[in-house]
């Protein structure tokens, strides 16, 4: 299947590794030109190299999404370097560093208010956009009674995420603009927070894997392959949907 993303334009948080890297990658395969960030420099260069490969305009830039100021300032350059905007993908999370009150103020900063802060940037431009899409990465997290310890944030933030989607879906859809959200289950990766498990809790690990009817952790790109779809124009009648990819690890029907 076509997905007619050629010629597209996409920015994209957080593009350098797990879920946002392939993304990019995918996104680039598929012809949209790209710009991403992250925190690290190098990494940043490399995954940039690495999609201009494909062909595509790629560019990207080193900082911390929770600097609003500089985010705006990086956000409003992408989307000049990439001539307009097409598609918006909030991809960026980050493990709280903190414990109580602060850790929740972290949570609604990285996991809530900067998604809310993206889709004021991004909303604007999509308007003015081909087929544009936005769309959320949130997780299975979003609907467990038991999360491990210190993600009780992370989880109600990914919940309000999956609210926001809705709303904004709402909102726009007579603008032309879809906005949809993918809720990821256990995904592995080299260096991914699964990763650092299976070395840490490696019982936590297996459980996690049994928890699938299908027996295993998710791949990054089996996450990428729906996102791609949601965004592309082949997608047009799908708004305000949040789609559960995790092997069916939740134990609810998913209606
Ligand atoms: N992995 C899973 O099992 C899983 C499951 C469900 C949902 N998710 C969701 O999927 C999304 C991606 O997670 P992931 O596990 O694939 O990757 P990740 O290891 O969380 O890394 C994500 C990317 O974001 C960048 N990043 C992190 N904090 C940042 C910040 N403050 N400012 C700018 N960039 C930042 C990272 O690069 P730097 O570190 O260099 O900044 C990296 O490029 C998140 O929203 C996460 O909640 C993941």
């Amino acid at each position: 299947m076509d997905l007619s993303l050629t010629g597209k334009r996409a920015i994209v948080t957080g593009g350098t590794r797990g879920i946002g890297r392939a993304i990019v990658e995918q996104l680039a395969r598929e012809g949209t030109s790209v710009a991403l960030c992250a925190r690290t420099a190098s990494a940043v260069s490399e995954a940039v190299a690495s999609l201009k490969a494909h062909g595509v305009s790629a560019f990207g830039s080193a900082l911390d999404v929770r600097d609003g100021q500089a985010f705006a300032a990086w956000f409003e350059g992408a989307v000049r370097d990439l001539g307009g905007l097409d598609i918006a993908i909030s991809n960026v999370s980050t493990r709280p560093e903190q414990q109580g009150e602060a850790a929740w103020r972290e949570a609604f900063e990285t996991d809530f208010l900067q998604h809310v802060r993206m889709s004021n940037l991004a909303l604007p431009h999509l308007q003015q956009g081909r087929d544009p899409a936005m769309l959320f990465v949130s997780s299975i997290a979003s609907v467990l009674t038991t999360l491990p310890p210190g993600e009780d944030g992370y989880g109600t933030m990914k919940a309000a995420l999956i609210s926001l989607t809705g709303q904004l879906a709402a909102k726009y859809g007579s603008k032309g603009v879809r906005v949809n959200a993918v809720s990821p289950g256990p995904i592995l990766f080299q260096g991914g927070v699964w990763d650092q498990i299976r070395s840490a809790h490696p019982s936590l690990f297996d459980r996690a894997a049994a928890l699938s009817a299908l027996g295993r952790h998710g791949r990054p790109e089996e996450v990428a392959d729906a996102v791609v779809f949601l965004v592309s124009p082949r997608a047009s009648y799908i708004t305000g949907a949040n789609l559960r990819i995790d092997g069916a690890a939740v134990k609810s029907v998913n209606f």
